[in-house]
């Protein structure tokens, strides 16, 4: 994902999304001021909470130094059931996330189209963990990740992924130049509610040439390993699909196909980068 800095101004996505990333624990501690006895319980069940959240996001960073073992591996089929198995018990309070505070704008009061919004919770040379926020509307565009395995778990909001596969993943650079169009097999074209479980993309497979388009507001959280480099050669491209209506030959017929174009990336899906600032994961 090409990312860039954005600039902050007063009422941007930027600036709500950073509110959505709070201390749940300070926030407990100052609403539960009047009722001392009330506040007691409701520290000690907070805390608790908290705690369980902060082993959660502790136990999936050990389980991703296991699982990821860096450039030009995939995580085994055991290592993907744990990451799985973790991711699908993860809740929004386990990355510092408040439920219900409102912190995008509909559509309605947004003067332009607001952009993406993406966090860093941890990034290796092997892995990354991050967050992405995107406002009611909002669209990642088809692109692709390569070498890559990526789980991603919709913590908030509904969200339609459409997803691809190269039909010939192994076809090279100078077959590839011949034409500028690829042909691709739809992997996924679904929308996605939280809470819901983990998807899997892998290099070649599960749907590697994914788009994000967001129905209402959504955070999702990304497992990405090994992450884009441009230095080593995993940089992201951008595609635009078109269908394939007519049969293929030797391509199963219930199947549905499409010719994807490599574009520059779309002026419109720049991402703004804002600091985490949800519980961290200790490196021991
Ligand atoms: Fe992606």
């Amino acid at each position: 994902m090409t990312l860039l800095k954005g600039e902050t101004d007063g009422s941007s996505l930027v600036d709500q999304a950073r509110n959505l990333i709070a201390d749940v624990s300070n926030k407990t501690i100052r609403k539960k001021k009047c009722n001392r006895r009330k506040l007691v319980v409701s520290r000690t069940l907070k805390k608790v909470n908290v705690n369980v959240g902060i082993l959660r996001l502790q136990r999936l960073f050990w389980l991703c130094q296991d699982a990821f073992r860096g450039p030009g591996t995939v995580p085994s089929p055991v290592h993907v059931n744990r990451l799985c198995h973790i991711l699908d018990i993860m809740k929004p309070e386990d990355v510092g996330l408040i439920r219900d505070l409102h912190f995008f704008k509909t559509k309605r009061e947004q003067k332009t189209n607001a952009r993406v919004v993406y966090t860093t919770i941890y990034k290796c040379q092997n892995f990354s963990l991050c967050i992405f926020f995107l406002p009611e509307g909002a669209v990642i565009p088809l692109h692709n990740h390569p070498g890559m395995t990526v789980f991603s778990k919709l913590l908030l909001g509904t969200m339609h992924i459409k997803s691809y596969d190269w039909v010939d993943p192994t076809a090279s650079e100078s077959s590839r130049s011949l034409s500028r169009l690829r042909l691709a097999r739809l992997k996924a074209n679904r929308i996605f509610e939280a809470p819901c479980d983990t998807s899997v993309l892998y290099p070649t497979s599960g749907g590697n040439i994914h788009e994000f388009r967001a129905i209402t507001p959504c955070a999702v959280l990304d497992v990405i390993g090994p992450p884009y480099s441009k230095e080593d050669g995993r940089d992201c491209s951008y595609y635009k699909d078109s269908p394939c209506d007519a049969p293929l030959e030797g391509k199963e017929s219930d199947n549905r196909y499409a010719w994807l174009e490599e574009i520059e990336m779309p002026s419109d899906s720049e991402m703004d980068v804002i600091e985490y600032l949800g519980p961290s994961v200790s490196l021991t």
